[in-house]
Protein backbone atom coordinates (compact mmCIF):
# COMPACT_ATOMS: atom_id res chain seq x y z
CA UNK A 1 0.00 0.00 0.00
CA UNK A 2 1.32 3.43 -0.64
CA UNK A 3 2.18 5.90 1.79
CA UNK A 4 1.61 9.57 0.00
CA UNK A 5 -0.40 8.03 -2.38
CA UNK A 6 0.15 10.79 -5.77
CA UNK A 7 -3.11 10.15 -7.52
CA UNK A 8 -1.87 7.99 -9.97
CA UNK A 9 -4.60 5.21 -9.82
CA UNK A 10 -6.00 3.52 -12.30
CA UNK A 11 -9.86 2.93 -11.92
CA UNK A 12 -10.49 -0.33 -11.80
CA UNK A 13 -13.43 -1.85 -13.61
CA UNK A 14 -16.70 -0.84 -12.01
CA UNK A 15 -17.89 -5.15 -11.37
CA UNK A 16 -16.80 -7.04 -9.32
CA UNK A 17 -19.52 -9.26 -7.16
CA UNK A 18 -18.78 -10.27 -2.77
CA UNK A 19 -15.85 -12.53 -1.80
CA UNK A 20 -17.97 -14.98 -0.64
CA UNK A 21 -19.36 -17.07 -3.25
CA UNK A 22 -21.68 -20.49 -3.24
CA UNK A 23 -23.64 -20.00 -0.04
CA UNK A 24 -25.79 -16.68 -1.06
CA UNK A 25 -23.60 -14.54 0.41
CA UNK A 26 -24.38 -12.03 -2.61
CA UNK A 27 -27.02 -9.97 -1.91
CA UNK A 28 -27.71 -6.98 -2.82
CA UNK A 29 -26.86 -5.50 0.78
CA UNK A 30 -23.53 -6.85 0.51
CA UNK A 31 -24.15 -9.03 3.41
CA UNK A 32 -21.36 -11.16 4.36
CA UNK A 33 -22.27 -14.76 5.39
CA UNK A 34 -20.56 -17.81 6.67
CA UNK A 35 -18.06 -19.74 4.71
CA UNK A 36 -19.49 -22.19 2.35
CA UNK A 37 -19.58 -25.94 3.49
CA UNK A 38 -15.82 -27.16 3.11
CA UNK A 39 -15.76 -29.94 0.60
CA UNK A 40 -16.12 -33.65 1.50
CA UNK A 41 -12.38 -35.44 1.87
CA UNK A 42 -10.88 -36.74 -1.33
CA UNK A 43 -11.26 -40.30 -1.97
CA UNK A 44 -8.62 -42.46 -1.70
CA UNK A 45 -6.40 -43.49 -4.82
CA UNK A 46 -5.34 -46.79 -3.46
CA UNK A 47 -8.48 -47.18 -1.24
CA UNK A 48 -6.63 -47.06 1.75
CA UNK A 49 -9.06 -44.12 3.31
CA UNK A 50 -9.09 -40.32 2.42
CA UNK A 51 -8.97 -39.65 6.01
CA UNK A 52 -6.58 -42.17 7.61
CA UNK A 53 -3.87 -39.80 9.11
CA UNK A 54 -5.98 -36.84 10.09
CA UNK A 55 -7.23 -37.97 13.66
CA UNK A 56 -4.11 -38.78 15.10
CA UNK A 57 -1.69 -36.05 13.57
CA UNK A 58 -4.93 -34.02 14.41
CA UNK A 59 -5.48 -34.61 18.10
CA UNK A 60 -1.31 -34.33 18.41
CA UNK A 61 -1.58 -30.58 17.49
CA UNK A 62 -3.16 -27.83 19.96
CA UNK A 63 -5.36 -25.79 19.15
CA UNK A 64 -6.56 -27.16 15.46
CA UNK A 65 -10.30 -27.48 16.91
CA UNK A 66 -10.68 -24.33 16.98
CA UNK A 67 -13.02 -23.17 14.91
CA UNK A 68 -15.56 -24.74 17.07
CA UNK A 69 -14.70 -23.21 20.52
CA UNK A 70 -14.89 -19.78 18.86
CA UNK A 71 -18.51 -19.82 17.52
CA UNK A 72 -20.25 -17.25 19.94
CA UNK A 73 -21.35 -15.01 17.99
CA UNK A 74 -23.43 -16.75 14.75
CA UNK A 75 -26.68 -16.53 15.66
CA UNK A 76 -26.58 -12.37 17.13
CA UNK A 77 -28.41 -9.70 15.30
CA UNK A 78 -25.49 -8.94 13.58
CA UNK A 79 -25.42 -12.12 11.74
CA UNK A 80 -26.56 -11.03 8.39
CA UNK A 81 -23.45 -8.28 7.97
CA UNK A 82 -21.11 -10.02 10.12
CA UNK A 83 -20.32 -14.02 10.58
CA UNK A 84 -17.44 -14.82 12.67
CA UNK A 85 -15.09 -16.82 10.76
CA UNK A 86 -14.82 -19.25 13.44
CA UNK A 87 -18.24 -20.55 13.22
CA UNK A 88 -16.93 -22.40 10.69
CA UNK A 89 -14.31 -24.51 11.70
CA UNK A 90 -11.76 -25.36 8.74
CA UNK A 91 -11.61 -29.10 7.55
CA UNK A 92 -7.98 -30.85 8.56
CA UNK A 93 -8.02 -33.55 6.04
CA UNK A 94 -4.20 -33.64 5.56
CA UNK A 95 -4.24 -36.66 4.10
CA UNK A 96 -5.88 -35.15 1.18
CA UNK A 97 -3.60 -32.42 1.47
CA UNK A 98 -0.76 -34.39 1.33
CA UNK A 99 -1.81 -36.43 -1.24
CA UNK A 100 -1.83 -33.36 -3.80
CA UNK A 101 1.34 -31.92 -2.45
CA UNK A 102 3.46 -34.85 -2.67
CA UNK A 103 1.46 -36.99 -5.06
CA UNK A 104 1.25 -39.92 -3.19
CA UNK A 105 -1.14 -42.27 -1.60
CA UNK A 106 -0.73 -42.47 2.15
CA UNK A 107 -1.35 -44.85 4.61
CA UNK A 108 -1.04 -44.32 8.14
CA UNK A 109 -0.77 -43.84 11.09
CA UNK A 110 0.98 -46.71 11.81
CA UNK A 111 2.05 -46.57 15.23
CA UNK A 112 2.39 -43.88 18.12
CA UNK A 113 5.84 -42.83 17.07
CA UNK A 114 5.20 -42.28 13.03
CA UNK A 115 2.04 -40.29 12.78
CA UNK A 116 2.45 -39.75 9.46
CA UNK A 117 3.38 -42.54 7.26
CA UNK A 118 4.03 -42.84 3.09
CA UNK A 119 3.75 -45.37 1.55
CA UNK A 120 5.67 -45.26 -1.58
CA UNK A 121 3.93 -45.95 -4.83
CA UNK A 122 6.25 -48.38 -6.33
CA UNK A 123 7.96 -50.29 -3.52
CA UNK A 124 11.33 -49.89 -3.47
CA UNK A 125 13.06 -53.98 -5.00
CA UNK A 126 14.30 -55.86 -2.31
CA UNK A 127 17.80 -56.01 -4.16
CA UNK A 128 17.85 -51.97 -3.63
CA UNK A 129 16.42 -51.39 -0.02
CA UNK A 130 18.86 -50.27 2.38
CA UNK A 131 20.43 -53.16 4.28
CA UNK A 132 18.84 -54.42 7.51
CA UNK A 133 20.77 -52.64 10.34
CA UNK A 134 22.69 -54.64 12.53
CA UNK A 135 22.23 -56.36 15.42
CA UNK A 136 22.45 -53.59 18.05
CA UNK A 137 21.70 -50.64 16.03
CA UNK A 138 18.12 -49.24 16.66
CA UNK A 139 16.38 -46.68 14.04
CA UNK A 140 15.48 -43.68 14.87
CA UNK A 141 11.31 -42.82 14.48
CA UNK A 142 10.66 -39.73 11.91
CA UNK A 143 9.15 -38.44 14.96
CA UNK A 144 12.95 -38.64 16.55
CA UNK A 145 14.81 -37.07 13.80
CA UNK A 146 12.22 -33.93 13.53
CA UNK A 147 12.10 -33.30 17.07
CA UNK A 148 9.37 -31.30 19.05
CA UNK A 149 7.28 -28.33 17.00
CA UNK A 150 7.24 -26.72 19.89
CA UNK A 151 11.11 -25.32 19.65
CA UNK A 152 10.37 -23.31 16.84
CA UNK A 153 8.94 -19.58 16.95
CA UNK A 154 6.51 -19.78 13.85
CA UNK A 155 4.78 -22.96 15.22
CA UNK A 156 4.60 -21.52 18.68
CA UNK A 157 3.05 -18.22 17.98
CA UNK A 158 0.50 -20.14 15.49
CA UNK A 159 -0.59 -22.49 18.57
CA UNK A 160 -0.60 -19.22 20.86
CA UNK A 161 -2.93 -17.71 18.20
CA UNK A 162 -5.32 -20.48 17.87
CA UNK A 163 -5.66 -21.11 21.31
CA UNK A 164 -6.71 -17.49 21.43
CA UNK A 165 -8.99 -18.03 18.75
CA UNK A 166 -10.29 -21.41 20.70
CA UNK A 167 -11.05 -19.28 23.78
CA UNK A 168 -12.20 -16.68 22.44
CA UNK A 169 -10.01 -13.97 23.31
CA UNK A 170 -9.31 -13.23 19.47
CA UNK A 171 -12.43 -13.50 16.42
CA UNK A 172 -12.00 -12.85 12.93
CA UNK A 173 -15.43 -11.85 11.42
CA UNK A 174 -15.98 -10.70 8.05
CA UNK A 175 -17.61 -7.37 7.41
CA UNK A 176 -18.96 -5.59 4.81
CA UNK A 177 -21.20 -2.38 4.42
CA UNK A 178 -24.84 -3.70 4.54
CA UNK A 179 -25.89 -0.05 6.29
CA UNK A 180 -26.73 -2.03 9.31
CA UNK A 181 -24.96 -0.54 13.03
CA UNK A 182 -22.63 -3.38 13.81
CA UNK A 183 -21.54 -3.28 10.43
CA UNK A 184 -20.71 0.62 10.46
CA UNK A 185 -19.46 0.31 13.60
CA UNK A 186 -17.26 -2.89 12.60
CA UNK A 187 -15.86 -0.79 9.96
CA UNK A 188 -15.52 2.71 11.34
CA UNK A 189 -13.08 0.61 13.65
CA UNK A 190 -11.23 -0.66 10.77
CA UNK A 191 -10.69 2.54 9.07
CA UNK A 192 -9.53 3.79 12.31
CA UNK A 193 -6.68 1.33 12.44
CA UNK A 194 -6.22 1.80 8.75
CA UNK A 195 -5.62 5.48 9.06
CA UNK A 196 -3.32 5.22 12.00
CA UNK A 197 -1.22 2.76 10.92
CA UNK A 198 -0.88 3.79 7.57
CA UNK A 199 -0.46 7.67 8.45
CA UNK A 200 0.62 8.68 4.61
CA UNK A 201 -2.96 7.32 3.04
CA UNK A 202 -5.35 9.86 2.21
CA UNK A 203 -7.69 9.54 4.86
CA UNK A 204 -10.21 10.22 2.63
CA UNK A 205 -9.22 7.49 0.31
CA UNK A 206 -9.13 5.11 3.25
CA UNK A 207 -12.43 5.50 3.68
CA UNK A 208 -14.05 5.49 0.66
CA UNK A 209 -12.71 2.06 0.11
CA UNK A 210 -13.31 0.36 3.33
CA UNK A 211 -17.22 1.81 3.29
CA UNK A 212 -17.29 0.98 -0.39
CA UNK A 213 -19.76 -1.76 -0.75
CA UNK A 214 -17.37 -3.73 -3.49
CA UNK A 215 -14.58 -4.42 -0.75
CA UNK A 216 -14.93 -6.86 1.62
CA UNK A 217 -13.13 -6.61 5.13
CA UNK A 218 -11.80 -9.24 7.00
CA UNK A 219 -11.76 -7.40 10.99
CA UNK A 220 -9.62 -8.93 14.22
CA UNK A 221 -11.86 -8.35 17.00
CA UNK A 222 -10.59 -8.29 20.16
CA UNK A 223 -13.24 -8.59 23.69
CA UNK A 224 -13.43 -5.80 25.48
CA UNK A 225 -14.10 -2.13 25.09
CA UNK A 226 -12.49 0.71 23.23
CA UNK A 227 -9.90 2.32 25.08
CA UNK A 228 -10.66 5.59 25.39
CA UNK A 229 -8.94 8.07 22.88
CA UNK A 230 -7.85 4.71 21.16
CA UNK A 231 -9.93 6.05 17.75
CA UNK A 232 -11.42 2.71 17.90
CA UNK A 233 -14.51 1.50 17.38
CA UNK A 234 -16.42 -1.38 18.62
CA UNK A 235 -19.51 -3.35 18.42
CA UNK A 236 -21.24 -6.11 20.23
CA UNK A 237 -17.97 -5.82 23.02
CA UNK A 238 -16.09 -6.17 20.36
CA UNK A 239 -12.77 -3.87 19.35
CA UNK A 240 -10.99 -3.75 16.23
CA UNK A 241 -6.91 -4.24 16.17
CA UNK A 242 -6.91 -4.76 13.19
CA UNK A 243 -7.85 -6.06 9.75
CA UNK A 244 -7.43 -6.70 5.81
CA UNK A 245 -9.81 -4.51 3.26
CA UNK A 246 -9.53 -6.51 -0.22
CA UNK A 247 -12.01 -6.26 -3.71
CA UNK A 248 -12.44 -9.88 -4.75
CA UNK A 249 -12.66 -9.54 -8.88
CA UNK A 250 -14.55 -13.06 -8.71
CA UNK A 251 -15.09 -13.65 -12.42
CA UNK A 252 -10.94 -13.32 -12.98
CA UNK A 253 -10.81 -15.09 -9.97
CA UNK A 254 -8.09 -12.75 -7.50
CA UNK A 255 -8.61 -10.49 -4.71
CA UNK A 256 -6.54 -7.20 -4.37
CA UNK A 257 -5.49 -6.65 -1.06
CA UNK A 258 -6.30 -2.63 -0.41
CA UNK A 259 -5.13 -2.87 3.34
CA UNK A 260 -3.92 -4.53 6.06
CA UNK A 261 -2.77 -3.34 9.23
CA UNK A 262 -2.39 -4.65 12.86
CA UNK A 263 -2.73 -2.13 15.97
CA UNK A 264 0.53 -0.32 16.61
CA UNK A 265 0.67 -2.09 20.49
CA UNK A 266 -0.32 -6.20 18.91
CA UNK A 267 2.40 -6.02 15.74
CA UNK A 268 4.75 -9.00 15.77
CA UNK A 269 2.66 -11.39 17.86
CA UNK A 270 1.24 -13.45 15.30
CA UNK A 271 -1.86 -11.48 14.41
CA UNK A 272 -0.29 -10.67 10.76
CA UNK A 273 0.18 -14.07 9.83
CA UNK A 274 -2.91 -15.52 11.07
CA UNK A 275 -5.31 -12.91 9.65
CA UNK A 276 -3.17 -13.16 5.95
CA UNK A 277 -3.75 -17.06 6.69
CA UNK A 278 -7.85 -16.47 7.20
CA UNK A 279 -7.99 -14.23 4.31
CA UNK A 280 -5.99 -16.57 2.03
CA UNK A 281 -8.35 -19.35 2.86
CA UNK A 282 -11.42 -17.35 2.67
CA UNK A 283 -10.32 -16.42 -0.91
CA UNK A 284 -9.74 -19.97 -1.53
CA UNK A 285 -12.71 -21.53 -0.53
CA UNK A 286 -14.87 -18.86 -2.72
CA UNK A 287 -12.57 -19.95 -5.35
CA UNK A 288 -9.99 -17.51 -5.97
CA UNK A 289 -7.05 -18.64 -6.92
CA UNK A 290 -4.33 -15.32 -6.51
CA UNK A 291 -4.31 -12.40 -4.35
CA UNK A 292 -2.62 -9.31 -5.46
CA UNK A 293 -1.30 -6.58 -3.28
CA UNK A 294 0.55 -2.94 -4.05
CA UNK A 295 2.95 -3.45 -1.00
CA UNK A 296 4.22 -0.76 0.84
CA UNK A 297 7.87 -0.59 0.69
CA UNK A 298 8.02 -0.85 4.56
CA UNK A 299 5.83 -3.94 3.91
CA UNK A 300 7.27 -5.81 1.72
CA UNK A 301 9.50 -8.43 3.94
CA UNK A 302 6.37 -8.86 5.90
CA UNK A 303 4.70 -9.62 2.73
CA UNK A 304 6.85 -11.68 1.52
CA UNK A 305 6.98 -14.16 4.56
CA UNK A 306 3.30 -14.65 3.65
CA UNK A 307 4.23 -16.58 0.28
CA UNK A 308 3.56 -13.39 -1.64
CA UNK A 309 6.40 -12.55 -4.71
CA UNK A 310 6.60 -10.06 -7.09
CA UNK A 311 7.02 -12.05 -9.76
CA UNK A 312 2.89 -11.90 -11.29
CA UNK A 313 2.07 -15.13 -12.52
CA UNK A 314 -1.82 -14.30 -13.47
CA UNK A 315 -2.23 -13.14 -16.67
CA UNK A 316 -2.01 -9.64 -17.09
CA UNK A 317 -5.02 -9.23 -19.15
CA UNK A 318 -7.01 -10.12 -15.77
CA UNK A 319 -5.67 -7.78 -13.69
CA UNK A 320 -4.23 -5.07 -15.87
CA UNK A 321 -6.80 -1.86 -15.14
CA UNK A 322 -8.22 -3.33 -12.17
CA UNK A 323 -5.66 -3.19 -9.69
CA UNK A 324 -4.89 0.43 -7.57
CA UNK A 325 -1.37 1.36 -8.89
CA UNK A 326 0.69 3.40 -7.36
CA UNK A 327 4.30 4.92 -7.28
CA UNK A 328 6.48 3.36 -4.58
CA UNK A 329 4.92 0.78 -3.95
CA UNK A 330 5.60 -3.24 -4.67
CA UNK A 331 2.71 -4.78 -6.71
CA UNK A 332 3.20 -8.39 -4.81
CA UNK A 333 1.38 -11.51 -5.64
CA UNK A 334 0.29 -14.99 -3.74
CA UNK A 335 -0.64 -17.80 -5.20
CA UNK A 336 -3.45 -19.67 -3.57
CA UNK A 337 -3.55 -23.42 -3.65
CA UNK A 338 -7.04 -25.23 -3.28
CA UNK A 339 -4.90 -28.05 -1.22
CA UNK A 340 -3.64 -26.20 1.32
CA UNK A 341 -5.49 -25.61 4.44
CA UNK A 342 -4.15 -22.32 5.35
CA UNK A 343 -5.07 -22.31 8.66
CA UNK A 344 -3.11 -25.29 9.87
CA UNK A 345 0.19 -24.54 7.98
CA UNK A 346 2.16 -25.96 10.58
CA UNK A 347 0.92 -28.93 10.86
CA UNK A 348 0.74 -29.60 6.95
CA UNK A 349 4.45 -28.30 6.92
CA UNK A 350 4.99 -31.18 9.74
CA UNK A 351 3.48 -33.88 7.72
CA UNK A 352 6.02 -32.87 4.46
CA UNK A 353 8.97 -32.68 6.72
CA UNK A 354 7.63 -36.32 7.58
CA UNK A 355 7.32 -37.24 4.12
CA UNK A 356 10.73 -36.33 3.14
CA UNK A 357 11.99 -37.99 5.91
CA UNK A 358 10.12 -41.05 5.34
CA UNK A 359 11.75 -41.43 1.60
CA UNK A 360 15.02 -40.29 2.73
CA UNK A 361 14.93 -43.57 5.05
CA UNK A 362 14.02 -45.34 1.55
CA UNK A 363 17.66 -44.92 0.64
CA UNK A 364 19.39 -43.70 3.17
CA UNK A 365 20.31 -45.52 6.66
CA UNK A 366 20.81 -42.42 8.04
CA UNK A 367 18.43 -42.79 10.50
CA UNK A 368 19.79 -45.62 11.71
CA UNK A 369 22.13 -45.52 15.40
CA UNK A 370 24.63 -48.20 15.44
CA UNK A 371 26.27 -49.74 18.40
CA UNK A 372 29.00 -48.14 20.04
CA UNK A 373 32.21 -48.94 20.71
CA UNK A 374 32.34 -50.80 24.37
CA UNK A 375 35.66 -49.45 25.35
CA UNK A 376 35.87 -51.13 28.95
CA UNK A 377 35.69 -54.75 27.69
CA UNK A 378 38.32 -53.65 24.60
CA UNK A 379 41.61 -55.26 24.89
CA UNK A 380 43.04 -53.90 21.11
CA UNK A 381 42.53 -51.45 19.23
CA UNK A 382 40.17 -52.04 16.64
CA UNK A 383 40.51 -51.45 12.77
CA UNK A 384 38.67 -48.80 11.63
CA UNK A 385 36.78 -50.55 8.99
CA UNK A 386 35.16 -52.79 11.90
CA UNK A 387 33.60 -49.44 13.44
CA UNK A 388 29.69 -50.12 13.05
CA UNK A 389 28.52 -47.56 10.78
CA UNK A 390 31.86 -46.06 9.52
CA UNK A 391 31.12 -48.17 6.22
CA UNK A 392 27.76 -47.65 5.60
CA UNK A 393 28.52 -43.94 5.97
CA UNK A 394 31.00 -44.21 3.04
CA UNK A 395 34.35 -44.86 4.61
CA UNK A 396 36.87 -46.48 2.91
CA UNK A 397 40.14 -47.98 4.18
CA UNK A 398 42.24 -46.08 0.97
CA UNK A 399 40.66 -42.26 2.47
CA UNK A 400 38.60 -42.24 -0.57
CA UNK A 401 34.54 -42.02 -0.16
CA UNK A 402 32.55 -44.41 -1.91
CA UNK A 403 29.22 -44.70 -2.98
CA UNK A 404 27.16 -46.19 0.39
CA UNK A 405 26.81 -48.99 -0.27
CA UNK A 406 23.05 -49.40 0.37
CA UNK A 407 22.18 -46.53 -1.17
CA UNK A 408 19.68 -46.70 -4.35
CA UNK A 409 21.29 -46.12 -7.10
CA UNK A 410 24.83 -45.28 -5.84
CA UNK A 411 26.59 -46.80 -8.27
CA UNK A 412 24.00 -46.48 -11.22
CA UNK A 413 25.30 -45.53 -14.94
CA UNK A 414 24.15 -42.28 -13.67
CA UNK A 415 25.85 -41.53 -10.86
CA UNK A 416 27.94 -38.39 -10.57
CA UNK A 417 31.70 -38.45 -11.02
CA UNK A 418 33.43 -37.50 -7.69
CA UNK A 419 36.79 -36.20 -8.76
CA UNK A 420 37.25 -32.77 -10.58
CA UNK A 421 38.90 -34.15 -13.45
CA UNK A 422 35.73 -36.26 -14.88
CA UNK A 423 33.61 -33.05 -13.84
CA UNK A 424 35.45 -30.79 -15.99
CA UNK A 425 35.35 -33.19 -18.92
CA UNK A 426 31.68 -33.87 -18.64
CA UNK A 427 31.45 -30.45 -18.65
CA UNK A 428 33.60 -29.72 -21.75
CA UNK A 429 31.71 -32.60 -23.40
CA UNK A 430 28.65 -30.79 -22.55
CA UNK A 431 29.83 -27.65 -23.73
CA UNK A 432 30.66 -28.67 -27.20
CA UNK A 433 27.24 -30.22 -27.38
CA UNK A 434 25.56 -27.14 -26.63
CA UNK A 435 27.70 -25.45 -29.26
CA UNK A 436 26.65 -27.49 -31.60
CA UNK A 437 22.72 -27.34 -31.04
CA UNK A 438 22.97 -23.87 -30.79
CA UNK A 439 24.83 -23.41 -33.88
CA UNK A 440 21.79 -25.95 -35.80
CA UNK A 441 19.31 -24.19 -38.26
CA UNK A 442 16.37 -25.08 -36.33
CA UNK A 443 17.57 -23.26 -33.10
CA UNK A 444 16.62 -20.11 -33.09
CA UNK A 445 13.13 -20.27 -31.48
CA UNK A 446 14.94 -21.56 -28.10
CA UNK A 447 17.74 -19.21 -28.11
CA UNK A 448 16.19 -17.24 -25.78
CA UNK A 449 13.91 -17.58 -22.75
CA UNK A 450 9.86 -16.98 -24.29
CA UNK A 451 8.89 -13.38 -24.62
CA UNK A 452 5.21 -13.55 -24.30
CA UNK A 453 4.68 -10.03 -25.66
CA UNK A 454 6.80 -10.34 -29.01
CA UNK A 455 5.79 -13.50 -29.28
CA UNK A 456 1.99 -12.99 -28.89
CA UNK A 457 2.28 -15.79 -26.40
CA UNK A 458 0.67 -13.83 -23.70
CA UNK A 459 -0.19 -16.67 -21.76
CA UNK A 460 2.82 -18.86 -22.26
CA UNK A 461 3.70 -18.47 -18.13
CA UNK A 462 0.79 -19.59 -17.43
CA UNK A 463 0.39 -22.98 -19.66
CA UNK A 464 4.47 -24.10 -18.83
CA UNK A 465 5.44 -23.86 -15.30
CA UNK A 466 8.70 -24.75 -16.13
CA UNK A 467 10.16 -22.62 -19.15
CA UNK A 468 13.54 -23.70 -20.09
CA UNK A 469 15.81 -22.53 -23.01
CA UNK A 470 18.90 -22.74 -24.27
CA UNK A 471 20.25 -19.90 -22.89
CA UNK A 472 19.26 -20.57 -19.48
CA UNK A 473 21.04 -24.06 -20.06
CA UNK A 474 24.00 -22.31 -20.63
CA UNK A 475 23.39 -20.34 -17.86
CA UNK A 476 23.64 -23.27 -15.40
CA UNK A 477 26.63 -25.20 -17.66
CA UNK A 478 28.95 -21.98 -17.41
CA UNK A 479 27.88 -21.68 -13.82
CA UNK A 480 29.15 -25.36 -12.86
CA UNK A 481 28.28 -27.26 -10.69
CA UNK A 482 24.27 -27.95 -11.74
CA UNK A 483 24.88 -30.47 -14.57
CA UNK A 484 26.79 -32.84 -12.80
CA UNK A 485 25.86 -36.08 -15.04
CA UNK A 486 24.69 -35.88 -18.73
CA UNK A 487 21.34 -37.45 -17.80
CA UNK A 488 20.13 -33.87 -15.81
CA UNK A 489 21.74 -31.69 -18.80
CA UNK A 490 19.75 -34.39 -21.06
CA UNK A 491 16.65 -33.88 -19.41
CA UNK A 492 16.83 -30.07 -19.60
CA UNK A 493 16.65 -30.43 -22.93
CA UNK A 494 14.47 -32.63 -23.40
CA UNK A 495 12.02 -30.67 -21.09
CA UNK A 496 12.38 -27.44 -23.64
CA UNK A 497 11.00 -29.49 -26.50
CA UNK A 498 8.55 -30.92 -24.07
CA UNK A 499 7.22 -27.20 -23.53
CA UNK A 500 7.20 -26.48 -26.90
CA UNK A 501 4.94 -29.50 -27.94
CA UNK A 502 2.50 -28.75 -24.70
CA UNK A 503 2.44 -25.18 -26.10
CA UNK A 504 2.34 -24.76 -29.47
CA UNK A 505 1.11 -28.92 -30.41
CA UNK A 506 2.35 -31.63 -31.87
CA UNK A 507 1.75 -30.34 -35.17
CA UNK A 508 2.90 -26.63 -35.21
CA UNK A 509 5.92 -26.09 -37.34
CA UNK A 510 8.03 -24.79 -34.56
CA UNK A 511 7.80 -28.08 -32.86
CA UNK A 512 8.97 -29.73 -36.29
CA UNK A 513 12.63 -27.43 -35.39
CA UNK A 514 12.29 -28.86 -31.77
CA UNK A 515 11.99 -32.28 -32.76
CA UNK A 516 15.24 -31.94 -35.18
CA UNK A 517 17.72 -30.13 -32.27
CA UNK A 518 15.81 -33.34 -29.76
CA UNK A 519 17.06 -35.90 -32.74
CA UNK A 520 20.62 -34.08 -32.82
CA UNK A 521 21.42 -33.88 -29.10
CA UNK A 522 19.54 -37.75 -28.89
CA UNK A 523 22.32 -38.56 -30.59
CA UNK A 524 25.36 -36.68 -29.44
CA UNK A 525 24.22 -37.76 -25.90
N1 LIG B 1 9.15 -5.31 8.18
C1 LIG B 1 9.81 -6.46 8.30
N2 LIG B 1 9.26 -7.57 8.84
C2 LIG B 1 8.02 -7.48 9.33
C3 LIG B 1 7.27 -6.27 9.27
C4 LIG B 1 7.90 -5.16 8.66
N3 LIG B 1 7.29 -3.99 8.56
N4 LIG B 1 6.09 -6.50 9.84
C5 LIG B 1 6.06 -7.78 10.24
N5 LIG B 1 7.23 -8.35 9.93
C6 LIG B 1 7.61 -9.73 10.15
C7 LIG B 1 7.64 -10.13 11.60
O1 LIG B 1 8.86 -9.83 12.21
C8 LIG B 1 7.42 -11.63 11.51
O2 LIG B 1 8.62 -12.26 11.12
P1 LIG B 1 9.07 -13.68 11.73
O3 LIG B 1 7.92 -14.63 11.43
O4 LIG B 1 10.30 -14.04 11.00
O5 LIG B 1 9.25 -13.45 13.18
C9 LIG B 1 6.45 -11.74 10.32
O6 LIG B 1 6.62 -10.56 9.55
C10 LIG B 1 5.02 -11.88 10.72
O7 LIG B 1 4.74 -11.04 11.82
P2 LIG B 1 3.32 -10.92 12.49
O8 LIG B 1 3.51 -10.74 13.95
O9 LIG B 1 2.46 -12.05 12.08
O10 LIG B 1 2.78 -9.60 11.81
P3 LIG B 1 2.12 -8.33 12.52
O11 LIG B 1 1.07 -8.76 13.45
O12 LIG B 1 3.17 -7.45 13.07
O13 LIG B 1 1.45 -7.62 11.27
C11 LIG B 1 1.72 -5.85 9.67
C12 LIG B 1 2.22 -7.21 10.18
C13 LIG B 1 0.27 -5.99 9.29
C14 LIG B 1 2.53 -5.43 8.47
C15 LIG B 1 1.86 -4.84 10.85
O14 LIG B 1 3.21 -4.76 11.19
C16 LIG B 1 1.35 -3.47 10.52
O15 LIG B 1 0.20 -3.19 10.73
N6 LIG B 1 2.21 -2.56 10.02
C17 LIG B 1 1.84 -1.18 9.76
C18 LIG B 1 0.86 -1.08 8.60
C19 LIG B 1 1.43 -1.65 7.32
O16 LIG B 1 2.56 -1.40 6.95
N7 LIG B 1 0.57 -2.40 6.61
C20 LIG B 1 0.89 -2.96 5.33
C21 LIG B 1 0.79 -1.90 4.29
S1 LIG B 1 0.71 -2.55 2.66
C22 LIG B 1 -0.94 -2.82 2.37
O17 LIG B 1 -1.74 -2.55 3.19
C23 LIG B 1 -1.33 -3.49 1.08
Amino acid sequence: MARGVTGKRKEPEPDSRPFVGGSGGASASGAAVALPPPPPPGGSRNGTGGGALAPAGVASFPGTSNGAAGSSGGGSAAATAVAPVNDVPPPIDLATVLRSVNDEPLVGPVGDDDVYYLQPRQAVPVSKRPRPPPPGAWTQSTKDILGPDSQHAYVQRWVRMTQLEAKGDVSFRVVVNDGSKDALLNLLGLKNVFIKQLPNMPRAYVSRLVFDCKHESLALMKPGATPVGSGSAAAGGQTVIGGCCYRPFREQKFAEVAFLAISQTEQVLGYGTRLMAQVKERAKRSGLTHLLTCADNNAVPYFKKQGFSKKITLSYPLWQGRIKDYEGVLLMECKLHAQVDYLNMPLLLKAQKCCLVEKLKEVSLSHVVYPGLDVSTMRKPVRLENIPGLAEISWRKDGRSGAAPSTRGGAASGAAPRDEVSLQALKAHLQSVLDQIKAHGSAWPFLEPVNPKETGAIDYYDVIKNPVDLSSIQAKLTAGGFYVTKEIFLADLKRMVENCRTYNGKTHYVTDLACQLERLFQSKL
